[in-house]
């Protein structure tokens, strides 16, 4: 099939370039000059597993084509995803701007019998409707379209797999052809099929990313209690997840959810049933729960290290990729910075994002030893695998005190106890 993708961020990115692997024609429209040549160059512009080879590959056989220009793609697509940003504005609301300025860019130059037009922005309820309004009113009279509202749920920093394995694949859609070419498109994919109304689709989003930041919130809350009560949130959770109604997976307790998903994604729900009249008192406690896992490791920094010189580890909101939006470590870092530390931090990939909000306030390392110098102590932003089983003992030699603050429980309490260590992690004892 002839694809477009609005978009090339993680979702029109990785997406376009699984479909163009799978052997369709895949075109990805952006409106940056700049970016559109370094992505045709091979530059996917983000840290991302895999996803450089993936686009070097599609590239050299010609299978995906990056342009700034919707009329030459728009008009040959059978299907069009729309994969452009939905930011919060400053009431937590989602911006539609782009969804709704590309829809109308969309309608003038569609050509075809039938174009499937398949949102997987996250978008509110009925938005999807309102595409489908505007591209009728500006589109050629003798061109078809069908709407879908088809969310992704890949995550960054395994979207390459996530995309290959989804547990499930949403189409939501009026139409009945809509949802057979779509069917048709991804039968590459694994995963179950649920169809089902416009609607339904687009609430599965929020529902999806509002229970995922539940089960953090849940963790982070216990790890409340079990801090004032000497209790192990780890056997706490343990226990508690191997009830299969439950799980332990993703109720792993620590600074909190950061990313450009699962905060905004709360905030537009919440906003979405302010608008509805639904109570939203459960969605506002996940996001006062989080913001006090931050504070609360935080407040163990400046009470417990002897000093103000602070070696970090980690910045971006996870690991496997360089994204720092509304990542914990950076509410953290402002906190610590008012509050007189003295900061060399290290984060594999995304010490030069960071470094374009902090400037020199804050100095960064080319890996995890040269963070130490002079330092009074550590903390732990982000669970990246090469700070887990570091030398320990070489560890304690090069901190001036042997102090750790893990704000993502990588480490054995016991072993960190033998070695010397005062560790400080979430909801468990300090030793
Ligand atoms: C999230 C969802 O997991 C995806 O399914 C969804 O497609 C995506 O948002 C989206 O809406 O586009 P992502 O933001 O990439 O994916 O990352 P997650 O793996 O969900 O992690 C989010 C945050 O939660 C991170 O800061 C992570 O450190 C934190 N987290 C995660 C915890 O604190 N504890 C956990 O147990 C798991």
């Amino acid at each position: 099939m002839k694809i477009t993708f609005i978009g090339h961020g993680y979702v029109g990115l990785v997406t376009g370039c699984v479909f163009a692997d799978f052997g369709n024609d895949v075109y990805i429209i952006g409106h940056t000059k700049e970016k559109i040549e370094r992505l045709k160059k091979g530059d996917p512009l983000i840290y991302e597993p895999g996803l450089a080879e993936l686009l070097k590959k599609n590239l050299q056989a010609k299978r995906i084509h990056f342009t700034l220009d919707f009329e030459n793609a728009v008009s040959q697509s059978d299907v069009i995803f729309i994969t452009v940003g939905t930011p919060p504005k400053p009431t937590g609301e989602a911006d539609l701007t782009a969804v709704f300025d590309v829809s109308r860019q969309i309608a003038k130059f569609l050509k075809k019998n039938l174009t499937v037009i398949s949102c997987k922005s996250t978008v509110p309820v009925g938005t999807n409707k309102k595409i489908e309004t505007i591209i009728n009113k500006h589109k050629p009279k003798s061109a078809e379209i069908a709407v879908a509202s088809v969310p992704e749920f890949l995550r960054e920093g395994t979207a390459i797999h996530d995309t290959l394995n989804p547990d499930r694949v949403v189409i939501g859609s009026n139409s009945k052809k809509a949802i057979e070419i779509l069917l048709k498109l991804h039968e590459p994919l694994n995963g179950k099929r649920i169809i089902t109304d416009l609607a339904s689709a687009e609430l599965i989003k929020y529902t999806a990313n509002a229970m995922l930041a539940t089960k953090i919130s849940f963790a982070n809350l216990i790890s409340f209690y079990c801090e004032k009560t000497n209790a192990d949130v780890e056997s706490v959770l343990d226990a508690v997840g191997l009830d299969r109604r439950i799980g332990r997976i993703f109720m792993n307790p620590g600074i909190g959810y950061g990313g450009s998903c699962l905060p905004k994604d709360v905030k537009a729900l919440i906003q979405i049933g302010k608008n509805l009249g639904v109570n939203t008192n459960f969605l506002n406690s996940l996001e006062e729960i989080n913001s006090l896992a931050q504070k609360n490791f935080v407040q163990k920094i400046k009470k417990y290290l002897p000093g103000k010189k602070l070696a970090v580890w980690g910045l971006s909101f996870k690991p496997n990729t360089d994204d720092i939006r509304e990542s914990p470590a950076l509410n953290i870092l402002y906190d610590l910075l008012e509050a007189g530390f003295q900061i060399t931090a290290y984060d594999p990939v995304a010490n030069e994002n960071v470094k374009k909000i902090f400037n020199n306030q804050i100095k960064f390392a080319k890996n995890i030893w040269a963070t130490l110098k002079d330092a009074d102590g550590l903390a732990i932003f982000t669970e990246w695998n090469e700070f887990k089983q570091v030398d320990l003992t070489k560890l304690k030699k090069y901190l001036k005190h042997p102090i750790i603050f893990d704000g993502r429980n990588i480490y054995d309490p016991l072993l960190l106890k033998k070695l010397g260590f005062k560790y400080f992690s979430v909801g468990r004892k300090t030793i």
